[in-house]
């Protein structure tokens, strides 16, 4: 769905799919140039990285196996807790391999702090790089090297394009900030 179809429940529209699109594309082309398909293995964040993986790879020249991990740190409300919940395993393997961690983004980083030390200690994956389509700095709360770097945006709540409130908007081509109304009730 488009911008049209949430019109309602947004303040606004933060990325343009023209813009999320240009994005990805040139990061597909570095990613085909860093490592020209040799013993790369893209890993996507389950739900969120859907998105941006299936774009990601469909830009490509070069071909590479994936897989996916569904990991939680959110559970329902909009602080990350910091503990990282495994519902499911890595289906690829990626031992001696170069990981590009998909993510759709980088808030406080607990997430990709976690995922980075299990690839390279109980997976034993050679490299591991990210590539986060967003990313709200102020919010870090672990330095995190970030190999290609997508946008960086303010500290709001976002949805479209694989980001989800209760699981809504992911749907969305776009990316945009809820209103607050949307949400209210429930931050009381
Ligand atoms: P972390 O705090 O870096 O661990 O972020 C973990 C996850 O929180 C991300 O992968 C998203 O799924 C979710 N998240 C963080 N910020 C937002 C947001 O603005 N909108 C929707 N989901 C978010
Ligand atoms: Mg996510």
């Amino acid at each position: 769905m488009d911008i049209e179809d949430v019109r309602d429940d947004i303040k606004k529209v933060l990325l343009t799919k023209e813009q999320i699109q240009r994005k990805i594309r040139e990061t597909a082309r570095k990613v085909d140039e860093d490592y020209g398909g040799n013993n790369l293995v893209l890993i996507g964040v389950l739900k969120g990285a859907v998105n941006v993986m299936t774009a990601l790879m469909g830009y490509m020249h070069t071909t590479c196996p994936i897989g996916f991990m569904s990991l939680s740190s959110y559970g329902e409300g909009f602080e990350s807790t910091g503990r990282i919940r495994v519902r499911s395993d890595l289906n690829v393997d990626v031992e001696g391999k170069d990981v590009l961690i998909v993510e759709d983004i980088i808030d406080s980083g607990n997430t990709l702090h976690w995922l980075e030390g299990y690839l390279l200690e109980n997976k034993k994956a050679k490299t591991v790089n990210v590539f986060p389509l967003l990313s709200k700095p102020s919010r870090r709360k672990w330095d995190i090297f970030i190999k290609y770097p997508g946008y960086e945006i303010e500290d709001e709540f976002v949805i479209g394009f694989g980001l989800d409130y209760k699981e809504c908007y992911r749907n969305l081509d776009s990316i945009a900030v809820l209103k607050p109304s949307v949400y209210q009730q429930e931050r009381m």
